[in-house]
């Protein structure tokens, strides 16, 4: 790791600084950060904030996230408290069942080949069975069968799809081998050939939802349930809204996602491809009023975490941070995840339909242009202050505002 570092330096003409900031490890141990991935040189830190006031399914819950962005942490905490009085988030998950998909092509009659698959479907699911002794033994594996034939570029194909219910793994390497040891058996099945053979990150059949209600004196009155029910029909009505809508669903997803050690480019890919399941690509939360007039919202993602392999069992932090959230399932963890990316896109919308978000956004984004400007930590709240009374938070004027005080005193 040191002599990629080197060489790394010298080429990029990096100071000594640069250098030693970029392979400080910080809680990762040099060894356990060159066995994640190749071709290492060091590490990435994020802030870890952790977000108060949450209450899940009865527990008082504190929840780790990992996110460079600033008010996330705040806005996520906030929402959080204004949902207490009415017993917080409700949360729930289905099994925790993943897809692993098998294409074949040049399949000679696709219908039978169906049919085919069909009959023979408890040998197919005893053989990947047999992959994953370990799975079977906590309660998961291979499920059920479903076959689809597909219209495609290069003509019809028959693909196969999986069900593995994976307990408390991601599941991908669970699915992934079953599906490749079901390979050979569809092709003799069917008469076709088999190309690909990977789970998909679609994973309709492992889903978390959260629902909350947040009592309209709680959040401003009824102007402000009015305004987040026009901004959910603005997102409902238009992908160019409903993207920046998911958007800020996905800013507490993604980082409770990422302080578990979880994937979240598969966490991503499988919320946007859901919010666009019918064709339309809509918000993955709603929102409605309810007899009192209170505003009552819900989520429905695909949440494929684990607590299990992968960065989750290896990660010292992630592991701090599962232990901190007092999860013992992956379900559970789903149904945390859920209701932040709830409580996130709430906040949003309140402030959006409100005041704006760039007030509260921007006093904590003063800090860091306060920062970056060469502001000591002595310096830094007075440089803070006076962007914001100026509202004028930029660089250049922070630089001034430092140069001025330098001279004042
Ligand atoms: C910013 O990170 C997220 C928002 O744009 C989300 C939204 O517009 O709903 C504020």
């Amino acid at each position: 790791m040191k002599d990629r570092l080197a060489l790394v330096q010298a080429y990029g003409d990096l100071s000594e600084e640069e250098s030693q900031r970029m392979g400080n490890t910080g809680a990762l141990d040099e060894g356990l950060v060159d066995r994640m991935i190749e071709n290492v040189v060091g590490a990435m830190p994020l802030p870890l904030g952790i977000a108060v006031n949450f209450v899940v399914n009865g527990e008082e819950i504190l929840v780790p996230m990992a996110i460079e962005e600033t008010s996330v942490v705040a806005a996520a905490s906030n929402a959080a408290k204004m949902a207490r009085s009415t017993g917080g988030f409700q949360a729930e998950t289905t099994d925790p069942v993943m897809i692993g998909q098998i294409q074949l092509v040049d399949v000679p009659d696709p219908e039978k080949a169906k049919e085919r698959i069909l009959e023979r479907k408890e040998e197919l699911l005893e053989l990947c069975n047999a992959k994953d002794p370990i799975l079977v033994k906590f309660g998961g594996g291979a499920r059920d069968v479903e076959v689809r034939i597909l219209d495609s570029l290069q003509g019809t194909m028959v693909v196969v799809h999986l069900l593995v219910d994976c307990r408390d793994a991601m599941g991908a390497n669970a699915v992934n081998t079953m599906a490749e040891a079901a390979a050979p058996f569809l092709e003799e099945t069917t008469g076709g050939r088999v190309y690909l053979r990977i789970i998909s990150n679609l994973a309709v059949k492992r889903l978390a939802r959260a629902q909350a209600t947040w009592p309209k004196e709680a959040i401003g009155g009824a102007e402000v349930v009015e305004g987040i029910l026009q901004a959910y029909a603005f997102a409902a009505a238009d992908p160019y809204r409903a993207a920046t809508h998911n958007k800020g669903v996905m800013n507490g997803i993604d980082a409770v996602v990422i302080a578990t050690g979880n994937d979240w480019r598969a966490i991503e890919s499988g919320a946007h491809a859901y919010a666009a399941m019918d064709g339309h690509y809509k918000p993955l939360t709603t929102w409605e009023r309810d007899a009192n007039g209170d505003l009552v919202g819900s989520i429905e993602v695909p949440m494929a975490v684990g607590l299990v392999g992968g960065a989750t069992a290896v990660h010292p932090t992630a592991k701090a941070n599962v232990k901190l959230l007092g999860v013992k399932t992956a379900q559970e963890l789903a149904q945390i995840i859920a209701a932040v990316g709830l409580a996130q896109n709430f906040a949003a919308l309140r402030a959006l339909a409100t005041e704006g978000i760039q007030r509260g956004h921007m006093s904590l984004h003063a800090r860091n242009i306060a920062v970056m400007a060469g502001a000591s930590l002595d310096e830094v709240d007075e440089v803070v202050r006076r962007l914001v009374a100026e509202k004028a938070v930029r660089m250049d004027r922070a630089e001034e505002i430092l140069k001025e005080m330098r001279s004042e005193s």
